[in-house]
């Protein structure tokens, strides 16, 4: 089953969205196999945001997200990574459609509350990067039937 990492930003934290964010992939028929709340230190934040080392607002986005607690979730499902991207909306939250966490919640890009992996090999390293193998669990919902044809 496909897995993709999940983080809900300091933004998303201190406005109190870790429950309105849960239950939009929760409800979905997703399945939660690991979730932490954590401080980040820089050395994790500069590695997941790696790719854009070279970017101009690479510092501003490291020392964000060092700032406050997160919540970092792995979440499983059919073609999970490409429906939690639709389901996060656009980087910048003025072009993301209503419906979307950015569009509904948010405003600037530099606080766009959520990260979803962009593909199924960067949740893998993703994932790798933020959790040990023994933190993630795996389970089968009792309403699959339900929600999987
Ligand atoms: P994320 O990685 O955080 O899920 O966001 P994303 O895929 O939608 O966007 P990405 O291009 O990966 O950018 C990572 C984060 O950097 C900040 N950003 N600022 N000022 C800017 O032009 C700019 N561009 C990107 C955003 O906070 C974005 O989420
Ligand atoms: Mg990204």
């Amino acid at each position: 089953m496909e897995q993709t990492f999940i983080m809900i930003k300091p933004d998303g934290v201190q406005r109190g969205l870790i429950g309105e964010i849960i239950k939009r992939l929760e409800q979905k028929g997703f399945n939660l196999i690991a979730m932490k709340t954590m401080n980040v230190s820089r050395e994790l934040a500069e590695k997941h945001y790696d790719v854009h080392r070279d970017k101009p607002f690479f510092s501003n986005l490291v020392e964000f997200i060092i700032s406050a607690p997160v919540v970092a979730m792995v979440w499983e499902g059919e073609g999970i990574v490409a429906a939690t991207r639709k389901m996060v909306g656009e980087t910048n939250p003025l072009n993301a459609e209503p419906g979307t966490i950015r569009g509904d919640y948010g405003i600037s890009i530099g606080r766009n509350l959520i990260h979803a992996s962009d593909a199924v090999e960067t949740a893998q390293r993703e994932i790798a990067l933020w959790f040990e193998q023994g933190e993630l669990t795996s389970w089968q919902g009792a309403l699959q039937n339900w929600i999987y044809e």
